[in-house]
C-alpha cells in the first residue's frame, strides 16, 4: 500500500481524489486545504481525513499528490523532499525559473520518484499513436478554452500552453533554436491568449495559439512530417493520419492520385483510441514508478524543460511589450 497525502482538494485535486480511491494499492492517508468551507464539505463527500496543516499530513505519508495552486507549488514540493518523500505535482513544475532549479538539485540529490502533471500525455488519442513515428517537421496546434478565473494566477503560458510545449518536445528531441511571440492581457493582469512560433535545431517549426478567453473549446494538435500528416484532437479524443505512398492499414480509405512525380496512393485512417482516464492513468504511473523504482513517465526534468521554453516564451512576449 502507498501511503499518499493530496494537497489542494480544489477543482482539480476533487479529480484526483476520486481517481486515487479507484487505484489499488493506494491508501488515501488525507488531504490538506487551507479553505476551512471547502475542507468540510470534500471531507464529507468523500469521506477522507483532513489535517490542519500542510506539514502534519507531509509526517502521515509516503508520497504527495500536490494540486494547489501554481504559485504554492515551490514550497509543498520543497518540503516534501525535504521530508524524502515521492512528489507528483501538477503543472507547471513551478512559478519561477528559481524554484525549477531549486526542485531539480533536491530531486537529484534525493532517491525519489518526482512526476509532474502533463497530463496529455496520457490522453486517450496521444495514446492511440504510441506505435505511430511521430518526427513532425511543421507543427500547428490550438489550445482554446473558455474564460475561468481559476488558473489566471499565472498567464496562458504556463496555464494551458504548457501542455503543448510538454507534448512538442516529447516528439522534437531537438534544442530550440529561435522563439518570437505575442501575447495580449485581456482579462486578467498576464497575457490570456498567444501566439508562439518554435523553431528547433532539426529545422522543426511549431506554431501554437493559446487562449483562455474563446467562446468555444478546442484542443487540437496538427502534425506534418515526411509522407504524413497526423491530426490528434484532444478534446474529441480522436486522431487521424494521412499518408502517401506508405503501406496502407487494413482500416483506412485510400486512392490514387496522378501528380507531377506519378501516381500516388493517399491512405486516410483513424486508429482506435481507447476509452480511458488519463488523471487515472498518470496517477497509477506515479505509484508503479515508487513500486517498481523507475523514472515516471513524466520527470522533473521533463516539467523543466516545459517550463524553460515557457519562460523564454514570457520573455519575448514582456520584450515586446515594454
Ligand atoms: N493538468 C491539467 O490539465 C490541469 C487542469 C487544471 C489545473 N491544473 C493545475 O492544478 C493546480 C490546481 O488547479 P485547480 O484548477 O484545481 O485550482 P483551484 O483553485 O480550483 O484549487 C486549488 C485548491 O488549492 C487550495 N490551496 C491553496 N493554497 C494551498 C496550499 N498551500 N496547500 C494546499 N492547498 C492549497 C485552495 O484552497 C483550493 O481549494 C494548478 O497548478 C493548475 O495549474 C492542471
Amino acid at each position: 500500500m502507498l501511503r499518499i497525502g493530496v494537497f489542494g482538494a480544489g477543482h482539480l485535486g476533487k479529480f484526483h481524489l476520486s481517481n486515487l480511491k479507484e487505484i489499488e494499492d493506494i491508501e488515501i492517508v488525507g488531504f490538506y486545504d487551507p479553505d476551512p468551507e471547502n475542507t468540510k464539505s470534500v471531507a464529507e463527500k468523500y469521506g477522507i481525513k483532513s489535517f490542519d496543516t500542510a506539514e502534519q499530513l507531509m509526517d502521515a505519508i509516503e508520497a504527495a499528490d500536490i494540486v494547489a495552486p501554481t504559485i504554492k507549488h515551490f514550497e509543498l514540493c520543497d518540503m516534501a523532499l525535504r521530508k524524502g518523500k515521492h512528489v507528483f505535482v501538477e503543472k507547471p513544475l513551478a512559478n519561477t525559473m528559481d524554484e525549477a532549479r531549486t526542485l531539480v538539485k533536491l530531486a537529484k540529490e534525493s532517491n525519489l520518484v518526482f512526476q509532474v502533471g502533463h497530463v496529455e500525455r496520457f490522453n486517450p488519442a496521444f495514446v492511440a499513436l504510441k506505435d505511430h513515428t511521430l518526427q513532425p517537421m511543421f507543427i500547428e496546434v490550438h489550445r482554446l478554452a473558455e474564460f475561468n478565473p481559476r488558473g489566471t494566477d499565472v498567464s496562458v503560458i504556463l496555464d494551458l500552453m504548457i501542455h503543448d510545449i510538454d507534448i512538442i518536445l516529447h516528439m522534437v528531441k531537438s534544442n530550440v533554436n529561435y522563439i518570437s511571440a505575442n501575447g495580449v492581457a485581456v482579462m486578467s493582469d498576464t497575457p490570456d491568449i498567444a501566439n508562439v512560433r518554435i523553431e528547433f535545431d532539426n529545422g522543426c517549426v511549431a506554431n501554437l495559439t493559446s487562449s483562455r478567453i474563446s467562446l468555444k473549446k478546442m484542443r487540437k494538435m496538427r502534425l506534418f512530417q515526411k509522407d504524413a500528416y497526423i491530426g490528434i484532437d484532444f478534446l474529441e479524443k480522436k486522431t487521424e493520419i494521412i499518408q502517401i505512398d506508405q503501406p496502407v492499414d487494413k482500416d483506412a480509405f485510400s486512392f490514387d492520385i496522378e501528380t507531377n512525380n506519378g501516381k500516388k496512393t493517399i491512405a486516410i485512417s483513424n486508429p482506435k483510441v481507447k476509452d480511458s482516464n488519463a488523471i487515472k492513468s498518470e496517477l497509477e504511473a506515479f505509484k508503479n514508478a515508487i513500486k517498481n523504482n523507475i523514472e515516471p513517465p513524466v520527470s522533473i526534468l521533463d516539467g523543466f524543460s516545459a517550463m524553460e521554453v515557457a519562460h523564454l516564451i514570457l520573455e519575448k512576449i514582456n520584450d515586446k511589450q515594454h
